[in-house]
């Protein structure tokens, strides 16, 4: 029996490419995003097996309306909607700050529980929702993006908690610096690119395919004792704060034994 999945935000960049990945995997899904228009044209182009939905994740109305369309609870439910708002905290509109945590935040929650009572029901199953290397430490001008998916890192830990007894795994994907989606702009500018890329350990930025490979790892089996867990998918970015700093020979011959 075909098993199904949601994934959100998947009318493009990385949500696409998870939906597709997801297909490949042999799960019938359900592609929902904001631009009903485009969803319906990328579940079009990755052919049977997606259906699109338009569906606004920071509305529980809308969300529910999706959810009652599904044939069966889903297996599998990726919250990969999202927005980015940068700006100095001083200055940042509220506005701008509201809609970051509405989306990002409120959007994971409002799918995460719509669905998980009746995957419960129907034995359970894995919920993979997407964070950022931003959601683990402070970035230029990104406050609000960044409390939006720190917010998402504990949110997973209490939804894997509550639900481990229903059945259902909760972990959490974060991406590190991405080329695609919403980073695209970004990386236009080629002496931006170069210094983003010489920061990363692996010397490289990481791909759509990159993410939506570790998503659908952890909705698998294959990581069927992983509950709660952020992975940082990052080519090592996140880990090397301390590997720029100079350290003297005379402190590695320190202490006793030293020379
Ligand atoms: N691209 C990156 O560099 C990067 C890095 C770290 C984390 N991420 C995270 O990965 C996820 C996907 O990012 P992306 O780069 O593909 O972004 P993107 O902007 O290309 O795609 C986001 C999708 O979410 C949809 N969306 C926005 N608001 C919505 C809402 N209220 N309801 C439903 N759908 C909505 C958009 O229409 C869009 O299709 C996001 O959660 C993002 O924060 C991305």
């Amino acid at each position: 029996m075909t098993e199904w999945a949601v994934v959100t935000g998947a009318a493009q960049g990385i949500g696409a490419v998870i939906a597709e990945f997801a297909v490949t995997a042999g799960y019938r899904v359900a592609a929902w995003d904001i631009d009903g228009p485009a969803v319906e044209r990328t579940a079009a182009e990755i052919g049977d097996g997606c259906v699109a939905s338009a569906v606004d994740v920071a509305d529980e109305e809308s969300v529910r309306a999706a959810a009652a369309l599904l044939p069966e609870p889903p297996r599998l439910v990726v919250n990969n909607a999202g927005i980015v708002r940068f700006g100095p905290l001083l200055d940042l509109p509220l506005a701008e700050w509201e809609s970051a945590l509405r989306v990002n935040l409120t959007g994971t929650f409002i799918v995460g529980r719509t669905l998980a009572g009746p995957m419960g029901k129907a034995g359970g199953g894995a919920i993979v929702n997407l964070a950022s290397v931003n959601g683990l430490a402070a970035a230029p001008h990104a406050g609000a993006y960044s409390a939006s998916k720190a917010g998402i890192v504990r949110l997973t830990e209490h939804m894997a908690m509550e639900w481990a007894k229903l059945g259902i795994r909760v972990n959490c994907v974060a991406p590190g610096l991405i080329h695609a989606g919403m980073s695209d702009a970004i990386y236009a500018d080629a002496e931006v690119r170069r210094v983003r890329e010489g920061a990363v350990p692996l010397a490289r930025l990481g791909s759509a395919e990159d993410i939506a490979a570790a998503v659908l790892f952890l909705g698998s089996e294959k990581a069927g004792y992983v509950t709660g867990q952020t992975l940082a998918v990052d080519g090592g970015l996140i880990k090397s704060t301390l590997a720029a700093l100079p350290r003297p020979q005379s402190v590695d011959s320190v202490g006793p034994g030293g020379s």
